[in-house]
């Protein structure tokens, strides 16, 4: 993936498996430990989950199929991919959305990966301030926000095949491999089972329409979906990679690591008493107490901030990627320059999130709706703006393209898709549009 011009003789990834890993280093990341957790906490947990992986199966997989497809087909950024299965027609409207989405998601999530950085050496320095403190502080928050744009540009930059494919290899076992030696502690803490009962039994009474738009959301948002990532990641496959199965494959590694993040910060929170509602904070008040009750547990926190940065920064990859992508493509600008471009506009555009939690009053509770702006960001670009793209994407795959003719493309590097085809067909063409229309009446419906 370095510079890649346009065309057939674009860049491939260098193998299958630097594939299934650049793509789930994509959606593994900030969305698995630091949102999945905060937004099951306030859709009250069980039955959060049940929803959440139902959304996952039926509209999540599917999806991931067709924009996987749809890039690879179009060999193009999100918008390019559009113009080419449909020249002329107005559908690249959905890659247009899908660029400024992806700048907008990028503005604040760099602001939450920054704080993980950041907490990288509050940890080493055993440093006891809270996270209303700490993120209260400009002086801390906006520096960390601009270094983490900073990484994420260089990565981009220096291509990621060497760097990212490589080190994704080795770091995000590791990250998985102390995501289970926490929860073996988290789940042995006194009054752990209050956690585990809230998280695993579900209470279908505390179901509305806007836990329903949350697990959608958190779904599509979690396995990078709605706003073309993957439709770009998917332009760099070749034609013997199995989209069937490197797809599936980055769905499941995403939803076993978001599974497990509960798993880890329920029973803490509860045996720590802490508000599971506390929202985007959460994470960042549980883990430290974990961390506390642990022998070297300095070194533990630094260690497990800095695996949980890392898979940050393999997320805003792609997320800087998208619209770096769609300049280099359709406005024959050198990639070093979109890079640099693309990544100023998010830090310009992030500024305000990076001042909301607490350092600007006015951005900390906006005015009429209450939320702090980044809260407000991720709601609308994190949840609204990909359900929408989803199902654009659905739509036209099923309806415009015809899954029929993605077929040939998907068929290639899995043969034995044909048979299953019209499961495909079925769910993108039927169940996705009906369920999220119906998931966004519900929501309008209750906002009014
Ligand atoms: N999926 C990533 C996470 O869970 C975030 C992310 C990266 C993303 N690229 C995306 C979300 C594209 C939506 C669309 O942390």
């Amino acid at each position: 993936m370095q510079s890649s011009p346009p065309g057939p003789a674009r860049e491939q990834w260098s193998s299958r498996i630097g594939f299934v890993l650049a793509a789930a280093g994509s959606a593994i990341g900030l969305g698995n430990i630091w949102r999945f957790p905060y937004v099951t906490g306030q859709n009250g947990g069980g039955a959060f989950l049940i929803l959440y992986l139902a959304c996952v199966v039926l509209l999540g997989a599917p999806v991931m199929v067709a924009e996987l497809a749809i890039g690879r087909h179009g060999r193009r950024n999100p918008v390019g991919s559009f113009e080419a299965i449909r020249p002329g027609s107005f559908w690249k409207i959905i890659g247009y959305a899908g660029v400024l989405t992806g700048v907008g998601i990028l503005s604040y999530y760099a602001v939450m990966a920054g704080y993980t950085l950041g907490y990288i050496f509050k940890s080493l320095a055993q440093d006891a301030t809270p996270f209303a403190d700490f993120a209260a502080n400009p002086l801390v928050g906006l520096p960390l926000f601009a270094v983490f744009l900073v990484l994420t540009v260089l990565v981009v930059y220096g291509g990621i095949r060497n760097g990212i494919e490589r080190w994704s290899m080795i770091l995000m076992p590791l990250l998985l491999a102390l995501l289970l030696v926490l929860i073996a502690r988290s789940v042995t803490l006194e009054g752990a089972e209050r956690g585990l009962a809230f998280y695993l039994k579900p209470d279908f009474g505390k179901v509305t329409g806007h836990t329903i738009v949350a697990a959608l959301g958190q779904a599509f948002f979690s396995l990078s979906l709605g706003m073309g990532a993957m439709i770009t990641y998917g332009s760099y496959l070749s034609k013997r990679d199995n989209i069937l199965v490197s797809g599936v494959s980055v769905a499941l590694a995403d939803t076993l690591i978001a599974f497990l993040a509960g798993l880890l910060i329920f029973p803490a929170l509860f045996a720590s008493h802490l508000d599971p509602t506390a929202g985007p904070s959460l994470v960042f008040e549980v883990l430290p107490r974990i961390f506390g009750t642990l022998p070297a547990g300095r070194f533990i926190g630094a260690a497990f901030f800095l695996l949980l940065s890392i898979a940050a920064l393999t997320s805003t990859i792609s997320l800087l990627e998208v619209a770096t992508a769609y300049l280099v493509d359709e406005h024959k600008l050198s990639r070093h320059r979109s890079v640099w471009v693309v990544a100023l506009v998010a830090l310009l555009v992030g500024i305000p999130s990076a001042l909301s939690f607490g350092s600007v009053p006015f951005f900390s509770k906006l005015p009429w709706i209450g939320w702090d702006f980044l809260s407000l960001m991720d709601w609308i670009f994190g949840n609204l703006m990909l359900t929408l793209g989803a199902l654009g994407i659905s739509v036209f795959f099923a309806w415009v393209w015809k899954t029929r003719n993605a077929a040939l493309e998907i068929r290639e590097g899995c043969p034995g898709f044909d048979r299953i085809a019209w499961v495909l067909d079925l769910m993108l063409k039927v169940v996705c549009p009906i369920g999220i229309v119906v998931i966004l009446v519900f929501l309008f419906l209750n906002l009014g």
